[in-house]
């Protein structure tokens, strides 16, 4: 536990003796962006940011939280309606408890106080790295023995009903499961997850923050999920055993285009060519084929940008830019886009032509660069005695 954390909770509610310490990093996507709610494949990592909680179990029904980073504190009741649209973190951190309450698996409050290094709203997973950060501190201060896929469906369940926000499984199961030097395959249908050895010797995975911020809320994300929920049932009439975008194929979606009209044809289609891009891509990590790798990421870009036109002016900018440096191999936007970050590989010696290059782009774009180290998963990282 840090310093701060420890003061600041003895500051708020006393001797911390009995308080267990929880993390859960963020994580960045490498291929397969848009595909988890539509049954298929992603491919994140988790990256050297985090969110650390410490939790200690009350008697009472109150739940009280501080943040430590914001200096603000939430104080409420199990089961008492709370209006959840401020702060920001309030829905990922309260919404578990609420929910774990409501399904009868707590009974008793708690103090809680966090931190975190993960940017927020800049499509890093920061609102998963919160949820699973409390819900493994209250699974380990509960006994609950929640078993990784659970809490990680516990996760998103909270993020669909506390911020109404109708995301995917992936960004919880890559805080939970991650681990350092390794990517998580995910099939989002069975929920097998696998952990690839990264080859990456000389080379870096660098993240590009375009500073802008969309909050995932917005209509847009949902919108775009409900858009695949409406090619599904058009598809459906065709081929009546489909049950998610994963299971259409080309010629499938192009007997079907006029139905479709251009938006849903294109959602249909940056689906199922990104779900082969990310089963290409675990193959070409498993060649130890970087030059392969980028090529994927590009063309990822191009059909988030054309096809599921989650893109933005900034991030084609920042893609563009990256793909203008001799070494690196590949950039695509990462996460949910409207803004938020891309993510590129790049050969070592090519860091400060980089650099350069972006600083040439905007001055401030320099101080927006997170070269991905060693991250740590996720875990109990201590018991106060
Ligand atoms: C957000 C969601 C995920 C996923 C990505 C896009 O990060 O939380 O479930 O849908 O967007 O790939």
């Amino acid at each position: 536990m840090t310093v701060r954390a420890a003061k600041l909770f003895a500051e708020h509610f006393g001797d911390p003796t009995g308080a267990v310490v929880a993390r859960a990093p963020g994580r960045v996507n490498l291929i397969g962006d848009h595909t988890d709610y539509n049954d298929g494949f992603v491919l994140p990592m988790i990256i050297d940011r985090h969110v650390e909680m410490v939790v200690r179990r009350r008697l009472d029904q109150q739940v009280r939280i501080v943040a430590a980073d914001d200096r603000e504190r939430v104080d409420n009741t199990l089961g008492e309606p709370i209006d959840y649209s401020n702060p920001s973190w309030l829905p990922y951190v309260l919404g578990v408890a609420h929910e774990l309450a409501e399904r009868g698996r707590i009974s008793s409050g708690v103090d809680l106080v966090f931190r975190g290094t993960v940017p927020q709203g800049a499509g890093l997973g920061s609102s998963a790295a919160l949820e699973v950060a409390t819900a493994l501190a209250l699974d380990a201060v509960f006994n609950l023995w929640l078993n990784p896929i659970e809490l990680a469906e516990l996760c998103r369940d909270v993020e669909h009903r506390y911020a109404g926000v109708h995301c995917g499984i992936m960004d919880q199961l890559a805080s939970r499961l991650g681990r350092p030097g390794h990517a998580l395959f995910i099939d989002c249908r069975s929920l097998e997850a696998r952990h690839l050895p990264l080859p990456f010797e000389g080379h870096r995975v660098v993240i590009i923050d375009s500073g802008i911020r969309r909050r995932l809320a917005d209509e847009a994300y949902n919108a775009r999920r409900a858009e695949c929920e409406e090619a599904v049932s058009i598809l459906r009439k065709v081929e009546p055993s489909l049950n998610a975008l994963r299971d259409a194929y080309p010629a499938l979606l192009m007997s079907c285009e006029r139905r479709l009209f251009t938006d849903r044809l294109g959602r249909g289609w940056h689906v199922v060519t990104e779900n082969q891009r990310v089963l290409e891509a675990c193959e070409s990590l498993a060649r130890g084929d970087l030059p392969a790798f980028g090529r994927l990421m590009n063309a990822s870009h191009t059909s988030l940008r054309e096809d599921y036109e989650v893109s933005h002016p900034a991030l084609d900018r920042l893609v563009e830019t990256a793909g203008e440096v001799d070494g690196v191999l590949g950039a695509r936007l990462t996460g949910a886009g409207f803004g938020g970050c891309i993510v590129s590989l790049v050969k070592e010696a090519a860091m400060p032509a980089l650099e350069d290059r972006l600083r040439e782009l905007s001055k401030d774009l320099s101080n927006r660069v997170i070269a991905v180290g060693t991250a740590e998963g996720a875990g109990i990282t201590e018991v106060v005695a």
